[in-house]
């Protein structure tokens, strides 16, 4: 089969490799449509020198075979999938290998690209609400005002922060966006006095229009899903102890955190391995909410990102890529459909 490679420089290159055989617990998947995510590009970075593995981790397709053990899935089943973090086998190729607890049925009516948006995204949006910020859970949803900053809502992560934030009736929640305000406006509702601020207007103002948003009121709870260009110090500069911020990337070393903040690292892999997320919990959670998405898409109140197709299969992994580190991704999540690979056989 044809599976594709990252290297350090965003290159990437399409090799012929044995289709693999899923182990005890583990899922294999005709991989129709993948998902990209800024990891992909990152980690051959972060580890450089080493021999990486394919890196997609979205998996969108219909079940090939299952392992031992496997009872909820069975061959021919329209699903998507999170493939754990840095293990072979991932979604950049024709078949991909993912656990059965991080694997979810798909309705007909969601497409394959659509639902290639969701996995990773989606449950790092869920455990860093949910697990990091305690925030209530959508079937027991906030029965009073509960204001949240979430840095970066046209973000992958954050648009999904928003969605869930809604489903659990979190308001009022202060959005930080750009270029992708016109699509954060159809995530939040002005009349419960949701709101978006321009990060573009720069630090000052932005912490100035937060304190604004919040009416006075002091604002304990924040996601930030874009945890770099000072988004977290503006965030220290304007949440009240005692406060919880939750962040997708470490926070810099230098950083002197304000008293009475607690600032806590959401890392996605916690579903697969207790020892990344330090929370047993986080992998039932894990088991749970994919199986709760699932059910948002087949009953239509959950649905995946905005996707930009990217042309030419596996060989439009490059530039899809290129494009996510040069920042011009906005409110979209580029999808490649693997059909579209030079020799790939039609299913
Ligand atoms: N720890 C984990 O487990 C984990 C999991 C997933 C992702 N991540 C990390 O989380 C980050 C987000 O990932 P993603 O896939 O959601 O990203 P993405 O969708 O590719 O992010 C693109 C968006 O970033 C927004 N943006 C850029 N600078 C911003 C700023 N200063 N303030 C507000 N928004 C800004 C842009 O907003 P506008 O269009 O509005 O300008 C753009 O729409 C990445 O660094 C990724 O590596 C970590």
């Amino acid at each position: 089969m044809k599976q594709a490679f990252v290297d350090t420089n965003i290159v990437v290159t399409i090799r012929d490799t044995e289709i693999p055989v899923p182990e005890a617990g583990q899922v294999l998947i005709r991989v129709v449509v993948s998902g990209t995510n800024p990891k992909d590009w990152k980690v051959p970075q972060w580890f450089e020198g080493q021999n990486l593995t394919n890196q997609g981790d979205d998996i969108a397709g219909y079940v090939e075979a299952v392992g031992e053990g496997v009872v909820g899935f069975q061959k021919g089943d329209k699903v998507a999938a999170f493939h754990q973090m840095l293990t072979p086998n991932g979604s950049y190729a024709e078949y991909a290998i993912a656990r059965e607890h991080t694997t979810f049925h798909l309705p007909s009516s969601t497409s394959f690209e659509e639902a290639a948006t969701i996995p990773l995204a989606a449950m790092t949006a869920a455990l860093g609400l949910y697990q990091k910020l305690s925030l209530p859970l959508p079937w027991n949803p906030a029965s009073e005002s509960l204001p949240l900053v979430v840095y970066g809502g046209a973000t992958a992560v954050g648009a999904f922060a928003l969605k869930f934030a809604k489903l659990s009736e979190i308001h009022p929640v202060i959005v930080v966006a750009g270029k992708g305000s016109a699509f954060v406006e159809t995530l939040i509702d002005r009349s419960k006095g949701d709101t978006i601020i321009d990060y573009r207007e720069g630090d000052e103002a932005v912490r100035a229009q937060i304190k604004a948003a919040a009416g006075g009121r002091p604002i304990h709870y924040a996601f930030d899903a874009v945890s770099e260009k000072g988004s977290y110090q503006n965030l220290g500069a304007v949440l009240s102890a005692p406060a919880k911020i939750t962040t997708l990337l470490p926070v810099d070393k230098g950083y002197e955190v304000p008293a009475g903040l607690n600032f806590a690292h959401t890392n996605v892999g916690c579903v697969h391995s207790a020892t990344e997320g330090k929370q047993v919990g986080d992998i039932e959670f894990g088991a749970a909410f994919f199986r709760f998405i699932g059910r948002g898409l087949a009953q239509g109140w959950f649905s995946g990102h905005p996707y930009e197709v990217r042309p030419g299969g596996l060989a439009g992994l490059e530039g899809g890529l290129q494009d996510l580190a040069a920042g011009k991704a906005s409110a979209v999540k580029y999808v490649v459909r693997i059909g579209e690979t030079e020799g790939v056989k039609e299913a």
